[in-house]
């Protein structure tokens, strides 16, 4: 492929996106929404392409994707994991999971991504279900009651899981 091929495939999408919403800049979040849906976060390349494509600044783009929370900048691993550090998961130690899942990634505060892009690690308030704390969330899937020993063997699962896919 050469790079005006991938660079076509790659705003392809982003195309028939804003095409769907009839580069409406008032469509702004939901077009961006669509984008993060398409490319699992908002690429700054596209951000720009976006803001040019409707008219308006890049700084209006990059205002609402780092307005809104559910938007993210960054690429996130295959699976991302979400670790519940609200106060009833905190005080059944959600700390020692975060420990256990940090060390056994090799990940940090600062470096939630492990660098073959499989597994992103991050800490989020409250998810609603205390009354399984502490709770963690692997993509949509919820594992509540969780301790050191479960989380090993979760994180062995879906390695296992990453290696069958990978056959
Ligand atoms: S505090 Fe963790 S689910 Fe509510």
């Amino acid at each position: 492929m050469t790079s005006s091929q991938a660079f076509s495939t790659k705003f392809d999408k982003v195309c028939y996106i804003l095409d769907k919403y009839g580069h409406d800049p008032h469509m702004l979040i939901a077009i961006l929404q669509e984008i993060q849906a398409e490319y699992s976060y908002l690429p700054e390349d596209i951000m720009t392409y976006v803001a040019t494509a409707l008219g308006i600044s890049p700084g209006q783009v990059f205002g609402a994707a780092t307005f809104y929370a559910h938007f993210t900048l960054e690429p996130k691993g295959k699976y991302v994991i979400r670790v519940c550090d609200g106060t009833a998961c905190h005080v059944k130690k959600s700390s020692d999971i975060i420990k256990t899942i940090q060390k056994e990634l090799k990940l940090t505060d600062e470096k939630k991504t492990t660098p073959d892009m499989n597994f992103t690690l991050e800490m989020v308030a409250c998810l609603g279900a205390c009354g399984l704390a502490p709770v963690l969330v692997v993509n949509e899937d919820v594992h509540g009651a969780m301790d050191k020993d479960k989380t090993l063997k979760l994180l062995n699962d879906i390695r296992e899981a990453i290696k069958a896919n990978a056959e």
